[in-house]
């Protein structure tokens, strides 16, 4: 079981990594799960999967039907079958939408019974890749408790790689138990490529890769077709597949 979890400044390309790394692990013998852990969930529109229920939906439907039920109905199974309910089978891997994060009430009950059924459910898989909001709030509020190493996505801004900054020290002072962060600078053009790497240096980051800046994959996007499609010499997604490679998975 290895969990990681992409992270990084909104718009860095967090969800479009994710997406190919899924496309190129999809393609060897482990077993695979996807997590959309952003509230604002476009992982499934990159994979070109349709997803019409999310945990969060889940959550709220215990939290509903709760005092409805037996006293002696076991309240972790009934969620736990609901979760598995909203779990998307594809050929390839298995992907999951975290959904909104709760309202104003007491979800301490939900998120309590969430956090040992999704520890359950990432045992099952050999490799877990979690698309992330910048602003952690899943890992935040420990309903994903096993997350082993932190991918953070940047751009070519001093920004993005300040949030990468921000996201190690977030990482520590949550005790998240992180093993190892990477650093993947991503949508590189020649032009800004000696710029990130000097960043990287000033930050003391190691970029694991880089991933160019890739005319095919913006295409993709304006077009609205999911990344899943990308043609095998898309230049973004050999990237991709070189750090998977790297990173042993
Ligand atoms: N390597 C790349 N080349 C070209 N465009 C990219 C690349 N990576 C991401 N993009 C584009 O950047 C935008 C933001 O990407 P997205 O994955 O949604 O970011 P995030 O999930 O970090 O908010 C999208 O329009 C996406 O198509
Ligand atoms: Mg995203």
């Amino acid at each position: 079981m290895r969990v990681i979890a992409i992270t990084g400044k909104g718009g860095t390309g967090k969800t479009a990594v994710a997406g190919m790394l899924v496309k190129c692990l999809s393609q060897n013998k482990k077993t695979l799960l996807a997590i959309d852990a952003d509230p604002d969930s476009n992982l499934p529109d990159v994979l070109g999967v349709k997803v019409d229920k999310t945990i969060g939906d889940m959550r709220e439907f215990m939290l509903e039907e709760r005092d409805r039920m037996p006293p002696d109905m076991n309240k972790e199974r009934v969620l736990e079958s609901k979760v598995y309910e909203v779990l998307n089978e594809m050929p390839r891997y298995d992907l999951v939408v975290m959904g909104r994060p709760e309202g104003s009430g007491c979800y301490c009950f939900a998120n309590n019974l969430l956090r040992g059924i999704m520890d359950r459910i990432l045992k099952n898989y050999d490799l877990t890749i979690i698309d992330t909001a910048a602003g952690l709030e899943h890992l935040s509020r420990r309903i994903i408790r096993d997350v082993d190493e932190l991918l953070v996505v940047t751009d070519g801004s001093r920004r993005g790689l300040q949030t990468a900054e921000r996201i190690r020290e977030l990482a520590i002072s949550l005790s998240l138990n992180i093993k190892k962060m990477h650093v993947i600078a991503n949508k590189v053009t020649p032009e800004n490529r000696s710029r990130i790497e000097e960043y990287a240096r000033e930050l003391k980051m190691d970029i694991i890769g880089i991933v160019p800046f890739d005319e095919t994959l913006s295409r993709f996007d304006l077009e609205g077709r999911p990344l899943s499609e990308l043609p095998q010499d898309s230049e973004a997604l050999r990237a991709v597949g070189e750090i998977a490679k790297r990173m042993g998975l």
